[in-house]
C-alpha cells in the first residue's frame, strides 16, 4: 500500500481520487487550498494539509514521506473572460508553466515513486474520419489559435513531460474528457449538466464531446500509479455524445423539459465569428470561438482503447453520471 499526496483534493477529479485511492486501501494526504470547499472530504479518513501551488506554501510539508503523488489542480484559465485583470493569453499560459515547473521542482526534490498528472483530452487534436488516441497530441507552441483552456493545458502537458525528461521524474499524464459525477463543488465540466437541469440554455446545436464519470477518472488515477508507464499519457474518455442528445437526456434525468430549438451550424459559426472579433477589438477572450465547436463528423472521436487494455478500464454509461451528478447537487443544494 501507498501513501499518496492528492494536490487538488477539494476540487472534481481530486474528491475522486482521493476516494478510490482509500477504497484500495491506500494512505491518502489531501493537499487543498481554501476552506470553501473542504466539505466534500468530509467523514474520510485522511490527513488534510493546506497547499497553496502559486506561492508554494505548505508543498514541501505536504509531500514528506509520500511515494504517489497526484496533481489535479492544474490551472484552470478563466473560461470566458481575460478581464476583469485584463491579462493576455500569453501571460496566463506562462503564468500556469511557471506554476507547474515550480510545483514539480518541489515534488521531484521529494524523491517519489509515482507521478501522475491530471491533464486533459483537450491536449489531443480532432482528427476526421478516425478515432483520435494519446499520439495525437498536439503540438507546442501551436501553430495557431486555441481557446484558452486547451492552449494552457496544452502548453502544460508539454511542460511536465519536458520536466520529467529533464530530471527523470517518474512522470506519467493521464487525460480526462469532460468528466460528470459527483463533488463537482466548483462546477465546471458540471455546469454543463446543471445548465440543461435548470433550463438555463434556450437552444442547442450541432456539436459533439467526449463525456466521462468522474469516479471512472478517479479509479484511472490510481491505476495509472499501479500499472501505468511513466512518461505515458492515458485518455480517459468513454463515450462520444451530441449536445442535442445529452440536452435531452439530462432534461429526462431532472425531469424538465428539453431545449426546443436546435440553431442551425452555419448560425453558430457566425456566432462564434462575432465572439472572436468582439474579443479581438475588446483584448478578451472570446465567450466562444469557432475552433470549439466540434460537429458531428463519422468515424471521429476518442479511442479509449489504451487506457481500457493497459489499465484494464471500464466505463460507467453516461446517463447514470448523470444521475449521479444530480443526486449530488440536489444533495448540496447546487440544484433545487
Ligand atoms: N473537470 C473536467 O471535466 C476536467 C477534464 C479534463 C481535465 N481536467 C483538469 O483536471 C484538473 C482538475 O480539474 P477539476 O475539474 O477537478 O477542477 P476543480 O474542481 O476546479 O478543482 C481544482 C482543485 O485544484 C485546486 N487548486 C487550483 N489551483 C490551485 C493552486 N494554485 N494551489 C492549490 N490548489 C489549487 C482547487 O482548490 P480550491 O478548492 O481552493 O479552488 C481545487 O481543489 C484541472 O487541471 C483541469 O483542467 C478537468
Amino acid at each position: 500500500m501507498a501513501r499518496a499526496l492528492v494536490l487538488g483534493a477539494t476540487g472534481h477529479i481530486g474528491a475522486h481520487v482521493v476516494r478510490a485511492l482509500l477504497k484500495e486501501g491506500h494512505s491518502v494526504r489531501a493537499g487543498y487550498r481554501s476552506d470553501r470547499y473542504l466539505s466534500v472530504l468530509d467523514g474520510l479518513p485522511l490527513e488534510r494539509c493546506r497547499v497553496d501551488l502559486d506561492t508554494g506554501d505548505g508543498l514541501a510539508d505536504a509531500l514528506r514521506g509520500c511515494e504517489w503523488v497526484f496533481h489535479a489542480a492544474g490551472s484552470y484559465p478563466a473560461l470566458l473572460s481575460l478581464s476583469p485583470a485584463g491579462q493576455r493569453r500569453d501571460a496566463v499560459v506562462e503564468q500556469a508553466v511557471r506554476t507547474l515547473n515550480q510545483t514539480l521542482e518541489a515534488i521531484y526534490a521529494s524523491g517519489p515513486k509515482r507521478v501522475v498528472f491530471t491533464s486533459s483530452a483537450a491536449v489531443i487534436r480532432h482528427v476526421s474520419g478516425r478515432l483520435a488516441a494519446e499520439a495525437d497530441v498536439e503540438p507546442w507552441p501551436l501553430p495557431d489559435t486555441r481557446p484558452l483552456y486547451a492552449t494552457a493545458k496544452i502548453a502544460m502537458e508539454h511542460a511536465a513531460f519536458a520536466f520529467a525528461r529533464r530530471t527523470g521524474l517518474p512522470l506519467l499524464a493521464v487525460n480526462p474528457s469532460v468528466c460528470i459525477g459527483e463533488y463537482d463543488a466548483h462546477a465546471f465540466s458540471g455546469r454543463s449538466v446543471l445548465v440543461f437541469a435548470k433550463r438555463q440554455a434556450p437552444f442547442v446545436f450541432d456539436h459533439t464531446f467526449n463525456a466521462v464519470y468522474t469516479g471512472d477518472v478517479g479509479i484511472g488515477h490510481v491505476r495509472a500509479a499501479e500499472r501505468g508507464q511513466v512518461g505515458e499519457r492515458y485518455l480517459l474518455a468513454a463515450e462520444d455524445v451530441e449536445l442535442p442528445s445529452f440536452a435531452r437526456l439530462v432534461a429526462e434525468e431532472a425531469g424538465v423539459p428539453p431545449p426546443r430549438l436546435r440553431l442551425p451550424l452555419p448560425v453558430v459559426q457566425t456566432a462564434a465569428l462575432a465572439c472572436e472579433a468582439w474579443a479581438a477589438c475588446s483584448r478578451t477572450e472570446p465567450l466562444f470561438s469557432r475552433r470549439s465547436i466540434h460537429p458531428r463528423s463519422p468515424g471521429a472521436g476518442l479511442d479509449n482503447r489504451k487506457a481500457r487494455e493497459a489499465l484494464g478500464m471500464s466505463w460507467v454509461p453516461v446517463r447514470e453520471a448523470v444521475r449521479r451528478a444530480l443526486a449530488w447537487f440536489r444533495l448540496v443544494r447546487m440544484l433545487g
